[in-house]
């Protein structure tokens, strides 16, 4: 097949697609730029940071597939390749692994203040009274988004000892037993917020979710909870999230995904000692990038020899998500 990579994946698949495709590789690259590498392209692969517009997709008349290597949707033109009849597939698992433990790896380090002892201590300053924090194992850990990643944070936290709630965009009888299986209540989003000492968001931006942690929103959440949101930017309004750090209503907050990404942004939140900024590493380990390069390729071998990704066996299409509609909230 003839594929344009537009971000950058596992060496090991880049070098095992070449083997036995046309491959054409841009990490990142502006839509004017796709859109003269694509005309002939059958296959796009793409993670987050590239913008797969109705425009770039206009420009390739023979495109058969899009390959989202990971969760999120909100970077692609969902109209247009519903609209157009592309084969939409993602690959949601592995990245979830890495989201959620980096989820509990911003918790733990707000609730510890290790990034700023870190620091002092390295300056030789001895602030170990100063550096007093709080235990996560007893407190309440609110889930917004309790879909593929936030369920496993919800697990993570469990296992932790915490109280585990969590909302879902449709909460119904099975949902509940679902979670519960899993050690996480089912709750409504005023009560994961009204109770949590930790609050970590996990939904997909959609309009229905931009700024869904909006000012009221974060008056709601308990004074002196902490906040982390691996989800998007956008579904938390920064500047309203600078107010409740400043004002002491919350006491920290972890950020993997910004409203503005990319070299050169600074984000308003930047430079509080209670804030943890990182630049969207959520999906970023070894491990769960090569084995979403290792489904990627057995995801082209299959759609090469067989387009139809309902009659794929198992052992890749389990692997997968393919999206045949409109994606919906509950799938992130
Ligand atoms: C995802 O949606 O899978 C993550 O944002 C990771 C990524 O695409 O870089």
């Amino acid at each position: 097949m003839r594929l344009l990579i537009a971000s950058s994946i596992h060496s090991e698949a880049i070098a095992a697609l070449q083997r036995h495709h046309d491959v054409v590789c841009a990490f990142n690259a502006p839509e004017e730029q796709l859109r003269a590498l694509v005309p002939d392209r059958e296959a796009l692969i793409f993670r987050s940071g590239v913008q797969i517009s109705a425009r770039v997709m206009e420009a390739a008349p023979h495109l058969r597939l899009l390959l989202r290597a990971g969760s999120g949707t909100d970077n692609i033109d969902l109209d247009y390749v519903y609209r157009n009849h592309l084969t939409l597939i993602r690959i949601p698992g592995p990245g979830a692994k890495a989201v959620a433990e980096l989820s509990f790896s911003l918790m733990l380090n707000l609730a510890r203040n290790v990034i700023p002892a870190n620091e002092q201590w390295q300056q030789g300053h001895w602030v170990k009274k100063e550096m007093t924090g709080y235990n996560l194992t007893g407190k309440v850990l609110g889930i917004v988004g309790a879909g593929n990643i936030g369920s496993r944070v919800g697990q993570l936290g469990a296992a932790w000892g915490m109280e585990v709630l969590g909302c879902v965009e449709i909460p119904t009888p099975a949902e509940a037993e679902r979670l519960a299986a899993l050690g996480i209540r089912l709750a409504s989003f005023e009560e994961v917020l009204e109770r949590s000492d930790f609050v970590s968001v996990h939904v997909p931006l959609m309009p229905s979710t931009r700024y869904l942690i909006d000012e009221a929103a974060l008056a709601r959440m308990k004074p002196g909870a902490f906040l982390v949101n691996l989800a998007r930017g956008g579904v938390v309004d920064e500047a309203a999230l600078a107010r409740a750090l400043d004002s002491g209503h919350l006491r920290g907050a972890g950020l993997d995904v910004h409203e503005r990404e990319g070299e050169g942004h600074i984000s308003p939140l930047a430079g509080r000692p209670n804030v943890i900024l990182t630049p969207h590493i959520g999906a970023n380990t070894y491990d769960s990038q090569r084995e979403i390069g290792e489904i990627i390729v057995a995801a082209i071998d299959q759609f090469a020899a067989n387009p139809d990704p309902t009659t794929w066996p198992p052992a890749v299409l389990g692997r997968v998500v393919y999206e045949r509609e409109l994606v919906r909230e509950s799938i992130q």
